[in-house]
């Protein structure tokens, strides 16, 4: 099975993060099952430590009927929407609480593989990198990351086209244009699709040929050892 978690707050019918985590996970011609953070109430590890003896975080929320569905799936597609240049703090707070999972050799995710996505009004590209370093910290390995480009809010709060700190103008300046054709949707962006498509084969090849937890741990760990080698 594999898991697909969309970060965004938003509506899945509206949201492009929510499409394009499942474009992904409808071309791994393999079992899965994709869940929306929205509405749910997971907040961000507190670091009470309680998850140290058994690897099972104690903060009672949403998270907890969760953790079973992550620890038992093959491979991961997560999404997340560009706040700030980098993750919603839901997909943050949602991907923080993993630390239970790497406690005293810990292995239960180490080896796996995902997909990476992310949706912003400009690009993706951040949350995306930020989705593969969270990733990283539990050994796992970003087979793919996807970045498209969503309706920034401006398109719909009704002054898009004269607000100069929002996105269309930030990309477009003076004049520009806010209308339903203007409107970014990442089903639209041939190169976001492409990607996509691709990607899920990828992981949907990957996940049904198997694939070496133990090689790609070790690969993993090397990794995060030069990531830090010298940085103290
Ligand atoms: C609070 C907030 C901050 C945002 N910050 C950025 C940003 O820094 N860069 C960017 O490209 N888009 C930014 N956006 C736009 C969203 O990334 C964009 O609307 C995206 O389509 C949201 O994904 P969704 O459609 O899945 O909800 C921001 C949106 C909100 C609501």
């Amino acid at each position: 099975m594999i898991l697909g978690i969309s970060g965004s707050a938003r509506k899945p019918d509206v949201s492009n993060t929510y499409k394009l985590v499942k474009i992904v996970l409808e071309n791994t011609g393999c079992e899965y099952e994709l869940i929306s953070l929205r509405g749910k109430d997971i907040s961000g590890c507190i670091a009470c430590l309680g998850c140290v003896e058994d690897n099972v975080c104690k903060v009672e929320d949403d998270f907890r009927e969760m953790r079973d569905k992550i620890v038992a799936a093959d491979a991961y597609v997560i999404g997340s929407p560009n706040y700030y240049s980098g993750l919603n703090s839901m997909t943050h707070a949602f991907l923080e609480r993993w630390f239970q999972f790497r406690h005293r050799e810990g292995n239960l995710l180490w080896g796996k593989i995902a997909v990476a996505v992310g949706v912003g009004g400009t690009s993706g590209k951040y949350p995306a990198n930020e989705i593969e370093k969270f990733f990283s910290y539990n050994f796992i390995q970003t087979i793919a990351k996807i970045f498209g480009q969503g309706p920034a809010s401006c398109y719909s709060c009704g002054y898009g086209d004269s607000c100069k700190v929002g996105i269309p103008y930030f990309l477009y300046g003076e004049g520009v244009e806010i209308s339903e054709e203007s409107k970014p949707d990442v089903t639209k962006q041939e190169d976001v699709m492409k990607s996509a498509i691709e990607a899920g084969k990828l992981l949907g090849k990957m996940v049904k040929s198997g694939y070496d937890r133990s090689e790609i741990t070790a690969r993993m760990q090397k990794r995060m050892m030069e990531m830090f080698a010298g940085s103290v």
